[in-house]
């Protein structure tokens, strides 16, 4: 009936997700609340693990894309669950460290990483940086260099596929911030480069076409084009590549227009187009990365609201308010994301109204919702906004000194704090 597996609806007409009351979670610990389905986490995680043996025999590895979703409880999820990482920043390479994540599972991703951030890198171990551009390149030998130690590199890559999704989030494309393209010879160059220097070893290539797609085909595409790159790099360049990391992007539902593909598939369509194409191509069967972020986390995550006024405008529109908005979750003000909301203390009512809900912020575009068809809702309701779990938390601010809502984990009929709800005295915590 919901957008997510885990939902559903108790003998009192509440919504529960997984065992669990969400209307007692927004009376125990509060408003605004992200709340985190841990075993439908670990469920997707276990679908990619799984998927990885059945389809390529093991030979592979999942990446958990940490930007969906970085706290020291999701890099311990990653690490139970047998997954690496993708980290994209200084910070989210810290917080791995401190969950004690093994460092050699990590990829470190960014188009323009700092000498320290790289320096952080190499001391804490990160497995491969995947270098993003030549000038990245020349002062990552120099850093490794530094540190005595000769470090693994993949390339960002730019396969020339074009994606069907928000501009925004598509980044395959030659005109994208991101990597190095293969039309223009930019990234044989970089790897010609790359053989030369003694404290880099390009050891894979890597490309990320693009967040929430529902189409396999550009996945297929790009691992066609890739595997044809690493074909040119043996044959011009003498280099067996061993790791293609085709990054992550697999779409999910937040409406009920949402028709996501499940994310098995992906993985058997892809390892046979890279079998074959190791086998006509004469090189080495790589080990396959993958980089799913989203689909690991947003399904699992919802967030509560308690409903504040509502301004019924004549002949305009219905505005009901929330105690949370764009701090919480700026995706709508973003890229216009849709998103499904329900009545947490009245799940299963009939749709009668069309309104737009609105947070709190300072700022018109400030929407969770525009004219969504809802039951009538009244001042005091709990609302849930579905498959929050992705990119929100992990995008959230403190605009207006809006303190970020706690994250609560639930696992079967229990639930835990896992991030704190941030106070006042936090807001202030580094002002002079
Ligand atoms: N690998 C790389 C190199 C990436 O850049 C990303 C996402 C991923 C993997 C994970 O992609 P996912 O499986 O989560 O789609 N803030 C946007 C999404 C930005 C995605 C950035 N890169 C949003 O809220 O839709």
């Amino acid at each position: 009936m919901f957008v997510s597996e885990n939902l559903g609806v108790n003998e009192k007409n509440h919504l529960i997700i997984g065992k669990n009351d969400t209307v007692e979670l927004a009376k125990k610990f509060g408003t605004p609340l992200y709340v985190m389905d841990e075993d439908l986490i670990r469920k997707n995680c276990r679908l990619y693990k799984n998927a990885m043996d059945k389809y390529y025999d093991g030979k592979g590895l999942v990446l958990y894309a940490n930007k969906a979703f970085c706290s020291l409880y999701t890099c311990r999820i990653a690490n139970e669950e047998g997954l690496g990482l993708d980290v994209v920043s200084g910070g989210e390479i810290y917080t791995a460290v401190k969950a004690g994540f093994p460092m050699e599972k990590v990829c470190f991703h960014g188009n323009n990483k700092t000498a320290d951030e790289l320096d952080l890198a190499i001391k804490s171990g990160v497995g491969h940086v995947v270098v993003d551009n030549i000038y990245e390149l020349e002062m990552l030998d120099k850093i490794a260099a530094e540190n005595g130690v000769v470090q693994k590199i993949m390339f960002r890559i730019k396969p020339g596929i074009d994606a069907h999704t928000h501009s925004f989030v598509q980044t395959g494309q030659i005109d994208s911030k991101f990597g190095v393209a293969l039309e223009n010879g930019e990234a044989f160059e970089i790897a010609e480069k790359a053989s030369k220097l003694a404290n880099v070893r390009m050891t894979g290539v890597h490309c990320h076409i693009g967040s929430q797609i529902f189409d396999i085909e550009p996945f297929c595409k790009a691992a066609e084009v890739m595997m044809e790159f690493i074909k040119e790099l043996k044959d011009k360049l003498g280099i067996e590549i061993d790791e293609l990391n085709l990054g992550g992007g697999y779409g999910i539902r937040y409406t009920e227009n949402d028709d996501p593909i499940e994310y098995d598939k992906y993985i058997e369509r892809i390892s046979v187009i890279v079998k074959d194409a190791a086998k006509k191509y004469g090189v080495k069967l790589p080990f396959i990365i993958m980089e799913p972020g989203r689909s690991i986390v947003a399904p699992a995550g919802i967030t509560l609201y308690t409903v504040g006024g509502r301004k019924e405008i004549k002949d305009v529109r219905t505005y009901v308010s929330v105690d949370g908005g764009m701090g919480d979750n700026p995706r709508y003000i973003m890229y216009e994301s849709e998103y499904t909301a329900v009545i947490a203390n009245r799940a299963n009512e009939k749709p009668t109204e069309t309104v737009t809900i609105a947070g709190k912020c300072c700022e018109s575009g400030d929407i969770l919702l525009k004219d969504a068809y809802m039951p009538k809702i009244e001042v005091g309701d709990t609302l849930a906004v579905l498959a929050t779990g992705a990119y929100n938390y992990s995008m959230s601010s403190n605009y207006n000194r809006i303190a970020r809502p706690a994250v609560v984990a639930v696992s079967g009929g229990s639930a835990k704090i896992v991030i704190k709800r941030e106070t006042y005295e936090d807001l202030i915590r580094n002002d002079m």
